[in-house]
């Protein structure tokens, strides 16, 4: 029995292609001829073929449409025009694997269908489509995962030029992928951000490349934690360029600006009305060359781990949590942040035992924010350590003193603890927790943070905002 194929096929390409396919003796039969993406993808869902062969200049063909594609189970094989090359980079960097000229010979397009169907069928296409270049095709090791500062070894990395403010990418050839963190927390603002801001401060100051992600698509707020003025954001753009497959190290590097020596950011929707920009499919795409243009990539995440889907029958609508599902899902150190009072602590205990439940993968770290006794009772440090883990199963928390000035102060300057509060005892834990993430060999060349370091004369942030606003 022939394999039964749909074509949106653009031009002149069209009529040969069909006649061809239909007369020669290959293994497959056009059920359907379709005008545009709107056709195909609504004779994809009927479930009437097994594969696609689509032309790389289809109008509105982008990474959501290939998802839809591969969710009703079509294999793809995509044509661009002869010697027209970059269409079949655009194609590849979409995620489709088999691609030729829409001149070849029809039999070589029926195999590379056959071959598209097959390998759908062996699961191997959706293995590629989802992990990232360099990275293990298995799921990360649990044990590894469970301290993150034993685990992770040093990798090389050919660093951005610090100094360097022109947005030029790093050069992914030769440098190991960088790590992802991500950074969550139950609902009540726990001090996700200010976890996060830090951290990635803390990383950069030791002289690690960090990209500080902000993916909270209920309150993202790491552009005005950092002072910046922003009007576009960056990840939104991020993927946009990531859903056309044009997103590379470079753009990125220019779509998120240096704050401080070695600390880019990516800033999140200002108006969290802006979500559905947000999208699962895009940020799977954006990690890989997230991971190419830091070594880490701090990921602030929002609160709420809904799948929302099942909310709803359409299993392809936007989601509102997908940035944060997709961070978790993608990290290599998940960060669970409480707030160190007793409903901060009840929030945290169930939110660990729903993020076991949504994100299996994740195996947390947890951070403690504003450790006080006026709330917990004398020795907080011990309480909440014995609380967490009788009734959690945690081991060694990771605690932040309560430090109502320093994290005021900060916010006021517009700038992370590192740069503002290098003292402050909050900024001292978050510190040890970079430090212990960081291989020695690099941090030990790294002096600490004084009280004025010297990238953060407040030149690098004035310069931005005069180009974000200007
Ligand atoms: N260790 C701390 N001590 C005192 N205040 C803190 C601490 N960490 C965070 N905060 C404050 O708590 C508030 C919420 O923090 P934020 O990081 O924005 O939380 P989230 O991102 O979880 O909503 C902010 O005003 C922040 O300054
Ligand atoms: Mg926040």
């Amino acid at each position: 029995m022939k394999l039964p194929v749909l074509t949106a096929v653009t031009g002149a390409w069209e009529a040969p292609l069909v006649s061809g396919l239909e007369s020669a003796a290959t293994g497959v039969a056009v059920v359907r001829r379709c005008v545009d993406l709107a056709d195909l993808l609504a004779s994809a869902a009927s479930g009437r073929a097994q594969a696609v062969i689509l032309s790389a200049d289809l109008r509105r063909l982008d990474r959501d449409a290939l998802a839809h594609l591969a969710t009703a189970g079509l294999a793809v094989v995509g044509l661009h025009g002869p010697g027209e090359e970059q269409q079949g980079s655009r194609l590849r960097a979409l995620g489709v694997t088999h691609v030729l000229p829409a001149d070849a010979p029809p039999e070589d397009i029926a195999e590379a269908v056959e071959t598209a169907v097959r390998d759908l069928r062996d699961g191997v296409q959706e293995a590629t489509k989802t992990r990232h270049v360099g990275m293990p095709a298995s799921a990360p090791d649990p044990a590894a995962l469970a301290d993150p500062a034993a685990s992770l070894a040093p990798i090389p990395y050919a660093a951005a030029d610090e100094d360097d403010d022109t947005h030029s990418g790093a050069d992914a050839a030769g440098s190991a992928p960088g790590q992802v963190i991500a950074v969550w927390g139950p609902a009540g603002a726990p001090g996700r951000t200010t976890v996060a801001v830090t951290l990635a401060a803390e990383l950069a100051a030791l002289g690690e490349p960090t990209l500080l992600v902000d993916a909270d698509t209920y309150a993202a707020s790491v552009a005005q934690t950092l002072g910046v003025l922003d009007e576009a954001p960056g990840l939104a753009a991020a993927c946009r360029a990531a859903s056309t497959g044009s997103l590379g190290a470079d753009l990125l590097a220019r779509l998120a600006p240096q704050v401080t020596a070695g600390l880019r950011i990516l800033t999140g929707i200002g108006r969290s009305s802006r979500w559905p920009e947000v999208g699962a499919t895009a940020l799977e795409a954006v990690w890989p060359v997230a991971r190419q243009v830091a070594r880490w990539v701090v990921v602030d995440c929002g609160f709420c781990l809904e799948r929302d889907e099942e909310l709803s029958f359409d299993t392809a609508a936007p989601r509102r949590n997908a940035a944060t599902l997709a961070a978790l899902e993608e990290a290599d150190v998940v960060l669970a942040v409480g707030a160190g009072d007793p409903v901060g602590l009840q929030r945290l205990v169930r939110g660990l035992s729903e993020l076991r439940e949504v994100v299996p993968s994740a195996a947390p770290r947890v951070v403690v924010t504003r450790v006080r006794s006026s709330a917990v009772g004398s020795g907080p440090q011990r309480r909440i350590c014995e609380a967490l883990g009788r009734y959690a199963g945690v081991e060694d928390p990771v605690l932040v003193p309560d430090d109502r000035a320093a994290c005021d102060a900060a916010l006021l300057a517009g700038r992370s603890l590192t740069e503002h509060a290098p003292s402050s005892p909050a900024r001292r834990a978050l510190a040890g927790l970079a430090a212990g993430m960081v291989p020695a060999t690099a941090s030990s060349v790294v002096q600490p943070a004084t009280e004025t370091p010297p990238h953060a004369t407040g030149m690098t942030r004035r310069r931005l905002r005069g180009r974000m606003t200007g």
